[in-house]
């Protein structure tokens, strides 16, 4: 293929673009693309205009889609994906296959061929449209699980270009990324890169154990050598935008906002809150169930106590979701059957998507934050939680198995397998020595300040720069 070549020296490929099509409001762009929340924009959009960047990405709807357009300094490539596609590619084999294998395998994934094929042709989309638009010598810097083939594809376009990946997920354990009928295409598409990056030092450590057994490549855990080059292998934890949350916690209106929340929610003595993209990775029929036994068992008091759950509409189609939401809405009735009062139901379960002041209202009110996953590459709302409370007030509830636990020691570190130990993790927090829960969210919020969104992309832009 020949290869026109745009002058961008800095390309972001992710599965989406950070822009989604407007829907009107007050917000509206003048061609209608609103950019999408989150630590990950705001970290990028900066880099990314500073050096007349670009991000190759799909735009969220199926079909046709516009030619690149700008957008606040970025040049945005829309990727088309057709209804077929996003079936196969999408909800097949990026989340009914590799979602869950790198999970833990908490749903058994679906291996089949038509998926993989999709999967292929796809990630042949991004790479070469990556080709195009980098300028000779670029860094290009790909992002997740939907795209690990595109490395090694873009190289064979491009020989000239700095490569680097970033998994934003766990990377599993051998023993599981085994079962993966098309585990050598994987690791030899990641291995395209020059610098492979994870959430965690131990997904670091999968990734260079299985590239060394499965592909044969040499050279240490830190650094393989592979076909003439080395490859820079390592944990770059992400993090969050610390000074936009610290913007909306410090907010009058914000502490205004908790003060409603409380009480809209009958001032009860104890709030407990749950705040997740409605996944079954996230454990929260475990919470609730925890919850449930708990009022059963009358440790926890209905009549003092509400549990609120933000579940955001995610992957909805995808049969594993449709169960989980199922299993989720079944036990809030259950529940709230069990021990509501007229007008004071006990847990307040929103299926939708806050605002983000919104959201950081509700982590002030929070008495105690549950992040339960029963695994997780990161968990940025362990983060967000921890940065709202500028009064050092809340005590967080952590699985163990989340990569914020890593970070964020202080927390109540739980197993979620645990029935038990989360019943008694939650009983805990409830009644924790304020002293001793202001001392460990002191802690908590000096590691995340010391280190937010922005630290992150400059440490992995630095190590994909080449060196001088
Ligand atoms: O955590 C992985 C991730 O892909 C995030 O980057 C993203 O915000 C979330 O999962 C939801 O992903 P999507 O809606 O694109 O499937």
């Amino acid at each position: 293929m020949s290869v026109v070549v745009e002058a961008t020296e800095l390309v972001v490929v992710a599965n989406r673009l950070p822009v989604s099509r407007g829907t009107g409001g007050a917000s509206r762009r003048p061609h209608g693309w609103e950019t999408s929340p989150g630590g990950l924009v705001g970290a990028l959009a900066p880099v990314l205009s500073a050096r007349a960047g670009a991000w190759v990405g799909w735009p969220g709807f199926l079909g046709p889609v516009p030619e690149p357009f700008d957008h606040e300094g970025m040049r945005l490539h829309p990727v088309a994906l057709s209804r077929s596609e996003y079936e196969l590619f999408y909800e097949g084999f990026s989340n009914a296959t590799l979602w869950p294998l790198y999970h833990d395998a908490i749903r058994p994934p679906e291996f089949h061929q038509e998926w993989w094929d999709a999967y292929v042709v796809v990630n042949e989309r991004y790479a070469e449209r990556a080709a195009r638009v980098a300028a000779p010598n670029a860094l290009v810097w790909v992002h997740d699980y939907q795209l690990q083939l595109v490395p090694a594809m873009l190289r064979s376009l491009r020989p000239d270009l700095r490569i680097g990946f970033f998994l934003h997920i766990p990377y599993p354990p051998p023993e599981l990324f085994m079962q993966l009928p098309w585990r050598h295409e994987i690791l030899d598409g990641l291995l395209g890169a020059d610098v492979v990056g994870f959430q965690h030092p131990v997904a670091a450590q999968n990734f260079a154990r299985l590239a060394q057994r499965v592909v044969g490549v040499s050279g240490s855990t830190r650094t393989l050598h592979h076909e003439g080059r080395n490859i820079d292998v390592r944990a770059f934890p992400i993090s969050i935008d610390v000074e936009e949350v610290n913007r909306i916690a410090e907010s009058p209106s914000t502490a205004a906002q908790a003060s409603t929340v409380r009480r809209q929610l009958g001032s009860p003595r104890v709030m407990l809150l749950g705040v997740d993209r409605l996944d079954y990775t996230k454990g929260i029929d475990l919470r609730l169930l925890a919850f449930q036994h708990l009022l059963r068992d009358r440790r926890l008091d209905p009549r003092e106590c509400v549990m609120v759950q933000i579940a955001v509409p995610s992957r909805e189609e995808v049969p594993s979701y449709v169960e989980q939401r199922e299993l989720i809405e079944r036990l809030v009735g259950e529940i709230n059957g069990e021990f509501s009062q007229m007008g004071h139901p006990v847990v307040h379960y929103l299926h939708r998507s806050l605002p983000f002041d919104e959201v950081v209202a509700l982590y002030q009110a929070a008495d105690v934050m549950l992040v339960t996953p029963l695994r997780d590459g990161m968990n940025l709302v362990a983060k967000e939680f921890v940065a709202s409370r500028v009064d050092n007030g809340g005590v967080l509830v952590l699985s163990e198995f989340a990569g914020a636990a890593r970070e964020l020691s202080s927390a109540l570190l739980v197993n979620p397998h645990d029935s038990e130990g989360l019943e008694t993790a939650i009983e805990s927090a409830v009644s924790l020595d304020p002293a001793i829960a202001r001392r460990a969210m002191r802690s908590m919020r000096r590691k995340v300040q010391r280190h937010d969104v922005h630290t992150w992309a400059a440490e992995f832009l630095a190590a994909l720069m080449p060196s001088t």
